[in-house]
């Protein structure tokens, strides 16, 4: 099968089944590459599709998702200004940013704070507290981060690492154009990717 008929959504999928048939696709597209950029680069462009292609819900229109992508941590990447994070023992401990990874949409502020006592926005919280945020209303929310004004609500998973140890490496971001475009449907079937895409690396 070419690799961009993954993105291909059935039609009459409840969101439950949605979000576990873009799993399903996104297995086999993960095998055999561990490499995170890489990855990061096919999962974000598979969730933006199939979200676009899920009428119903989020194809384009009002209702539609404008940003899928990922931050991560800084000392994981591959840049010589970076330490390498070990991450028992990381020389970044706590952690001190994001810097911006794979996505899809218009483009975003590349570096998000984390540091202790400067930390701001959705997914500096949902990276420290390792927890999803849904976040219905972007207005709303104290210290969120403007990257695109069009953007009206998120929804933020922690990439959570379970391997020899439990570590967040990073989180998978998601604005709509609409108040309240994700549910706890969404949150739930997004956890369940960030997991299989954060496992299916090497960091
Ligand atoms: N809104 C995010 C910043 C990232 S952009 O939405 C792509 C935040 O408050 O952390």
């Amino acid at each position: 099968m070419p690799h961009a008929d993954s993105a291909y959504v059935p039609s009459g999928l409840t969101k439950p089944e949605f979000w576990d048939h873009v799993h399903d696709q996104l297995a086999p597209l993960l095998e055999g590459q561990r490499n995170w950029v890489t990855n990061l680069a096919n999962a974000s462009s598979l969730i933006y599709s199939s979200l676009l292609a899920y009428a119903p819900h989020f194809g384009d229109g009002e209702r539609a998702v404008n940003w899928c992508g990922f931050y991560v941590e800084s000392s994981l990447f591959p840049a010589p200004r970076y330490f390498k994070r070990d991450l028992t023992q990381g020389r970044h401990n706590p952690p001190t940013e994001l810097l911006l990874a794979p996505f899809c949409g218009k483009p975003a502020c590349q570096v998000i704070n984390v540091a202790p006592g400067k930390a701001r926005g959705v997914c500096a919280n949902a990276f420290i507290d390792a927890q999803t945020k849904l976040v219905p209303d972007v207005d709303a929310y104290p210290g969120h981060i403007a990257c695109d004004g069009q953007t009206k609500s998120e929804v933020v998973c922690p990439l959570i690492l379970q391997q020899e140890q439990t570590a967040v490496v990073g989180v998978l971001d998601l604005d709509c154009l609409a108040v309240g475009g994700f549910d706890a449907d969404d949150a739930a079937g997004l956890q369940k990717i960030a997991d299989l895409i954060v496992n299916a690396c090497d960091w």
